[in-house]
């Protein structure tokens, strides 16, 4: 494929501006004001705590209800764990174009694919990020087919995928508590469910300010679990203000996604949110997908439908949104006319 053009190979010639495709119309560029008003953290230990858990429990529902996100430290995940799979993401992108052509996919289906951009052969707009997307849950049935170079590279992810997993079975579990449902509701969907990893790269770009990494957007997951080794990433409030999102030393980010807002017949939003660049450090961020099975629909828990909150959701699921779009999934309905 000769015109696969990753952003890596580009930034490697050493550009002082970036190319026009990659230049947003004004009212798509990051250039605006920022809220500067704190986001919420949740402490997890706390949660153990019987006094305090209430109280916890509330942190989460109004977090998730104003602004579909919160922070987590303290979940449990040891640092290490998580620093590995950032140094062998970061390896992995350092490799040559040539040692990843292989795995270069535009089928959204792919259960592994290499890309560019939000997809390199449709976009008419260029997003500057160069990513890895691989299905992960459960493992076994997926990490064969995961990159072998790095050499270690399997492994490295392989532990932070599945604590990731394990932590978004509990962390599921406290926001079905928020939402008054059972908290081993959907119990074995959930640890059985659909989890895809996407590991993002965004180099160094020099005008920040006129390209994004990733356009606003909501993901198609239940829960979106991310971890980044700087700061870029930015969310919309419901006044549609936008936030960076903080980096946090150890800290995960969790975000609602389209399906939360099904299963949640509409209490919890999914948090629309983009990356953002800057000039001088290229960032990394890890975002791991949960939802049911890939053949599963979510549909609205019943206990939540009622006379005060009538059934607003159509069941869904990752299947037909992918046949939905089927150009790159995780571009959200409402914007796909952008790109276009
Ligand atoms: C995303 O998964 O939408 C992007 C996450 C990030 O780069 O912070
Ligand atoms: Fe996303």
């Amino acid at each position: 494929n000769n015109s696969f053009n990753s952003v890596m190979t580009l930034t490697e010639e050493g550009l002082t501006s970036v190319p026009k495709r990659y230049v947003l119309p004004p009212s798509l560029r990051p250039d605006g004001t920022l809220s500067n008003t704190c986001l919420p953290i949740v402490d997890l230990t706390l949660l153990r705590h019987p006094l305090l858990r209430p109280q916890i429990i509330q942190q989460v529902r109004l977090a998730c209800k104003e602004l579909g996100f919160f922070q987590v430290v303290n979940h449990g995940i040891p640092e290490s764990v998580m620093k590995d799979a950032l140094d062998v993401a970061t390896e992995f992108f350092a490799l040559t174009n040539e040692e990843k052509m292989h795995l270069m996919s535009p089928n959204v289906h792919d259960p592994v694919r290499y890309n560019t951009s939000l997809n390199d052969v449709k976009d008419k707009l260029s997003f500057w990020r160069d990513f890895l997307k691989h299905y992960a849950n459960p493992i076994s049935n997926w990490i064969d087919l995961w990159p072998s170079n790095p050499t270690c590279y399997k492994e490295k992810m392989g532990n932070y995928t599945k604590a990731v997993q394990k932590l978004q079975e509990e962390l599921m579990e406290v926001i079905f508590e928020s939402l008054e449902l059972n908290p081993t509701y959907l119990h074995e969907d959930i640890a059985e469910g659909s989890q895809v990893m996407a590991v993002n790269f965004y180099p160094v770009c020099p005008e920040p300010d006129l390209a994004l990494g990733l356009p606003p957007h909501t993901d198609y997951s239940l829960l979106s679990i991310i971890l980044q080794n700087h700061q870029g990433l930015q969310i919309m409030d419901r006044d549609e203000k936008w936030h960076s999102v903080p980096l946090i030393e150890g800290a995960l980010i969790v975000q609602m996604g389209d399906h939360m807002e099904v299963l949640s017949n509409g209490r919890y939003k999914g948090v629309v949110h983009r990356a953002t660049l800057n000039s001088e450090k290229k960032r990394l961020s890890i975002t791991s997908l949960h939802s049911l099975a890939l053949g599963k629909k979510v549909r609205p828990a019943p206990e939540l439908v009622d006379e005060q909150h009538i059934l607003s959701y159509k069941e869904g699921g990752i299947s037909d949104f992918l046949d939905f779009i089927s150009g790159e999934n995780i571009v959200e309905a409402k914007y796909i006319d952008i790109l276009k």
